[in-house]
């Protein structure tokens, strides 16, 4: 019998309705049994600063770096702000990734998905967020690339309407599984 991962699920948006929040709750539907995605809220934490840091850390990064250590895997699915990563977001990842040197993102096997009601499928936040992750030591999984373009006609009251994209995302999170077993089996020098 083979240990359930816990996948971290962060997600780059807080609008009630969000189409990324509906593809991060249909990943978590597919996903085989052993992974448990959940995820885990961004919205309460308070804009990073160093100085809020060293005096006294709010209660709610304390929390969230806890979240990150304990979980075995991060998949962050965002949506695209003037082509980058929504400030929520960003500001998750600078809140984990300090003080410095106790980055709770590191070596944690990652999966980046950008959605998007446009054609493009949010490319410029996907490819702004692993720059980052290059940074925080996240070995992110390069195939498949998760563009979803188009999110409005792909759900109806909130459920997946579309078998191709089921598909994909089904094929997606069997290749985001298997990822996780190569990093933890190589157990790379990160
Ligand atoms: C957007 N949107 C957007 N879309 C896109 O494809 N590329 C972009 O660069 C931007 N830029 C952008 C900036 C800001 C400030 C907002 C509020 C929106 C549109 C965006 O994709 C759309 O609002 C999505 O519905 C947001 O994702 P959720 O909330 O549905 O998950």
């Amino acid at each position: 019998m083979t240990t359930q991962k816990r996948v971290a699920v962060l997600v780059g948006s807080l609008r009630r309705g969000s189409f990324t929040r509906m593809v991060a709750d249909t990943l978590a539907d597919l996903a085989p049994a052993e992974l448990k995605l959940e995820i885990k809220e961004i919205g309460n934490l308070p804009l990073y600063s160093e100085d809020k840091d060293e005096a006294d850390p709010p209660a709610p990064w304390v929390l969230f770096r806890q979240q990150i250590k304990a979980a075995d895997a991060v998949l962050f699915a965002t949506p695209e702000y003037n082509r980058s990563v929504p400030g929520v977001l960003k500001n998750a990842i600078d809140v984990a990734s300090r003080p410095y040197g106790k980055n709770a993102w590191d070596g944690k096997p990652g999966g980046v998905i950008s959605v998007s009601p446009g054609a493009l499928g949010g490319f410029g936040a996907n490819h702004h967020l692993r720059q980052s992750l290059v940074f925080l030591n996240v070995p992110v999984l390069q195939q498949p690339e998760a563009y979803i373009s188009k999110a409005a006609e792909l759900f109806q009251d909130g459920k997946l309407i579309n078998d191709k994209t089921r598909g994909f995302f089904t094929s997606y999170i069997k290749a985001f599984s298997a990822w996780i077993n190569q990093c933890q089996l190589t157990k790379p020098p990160f």
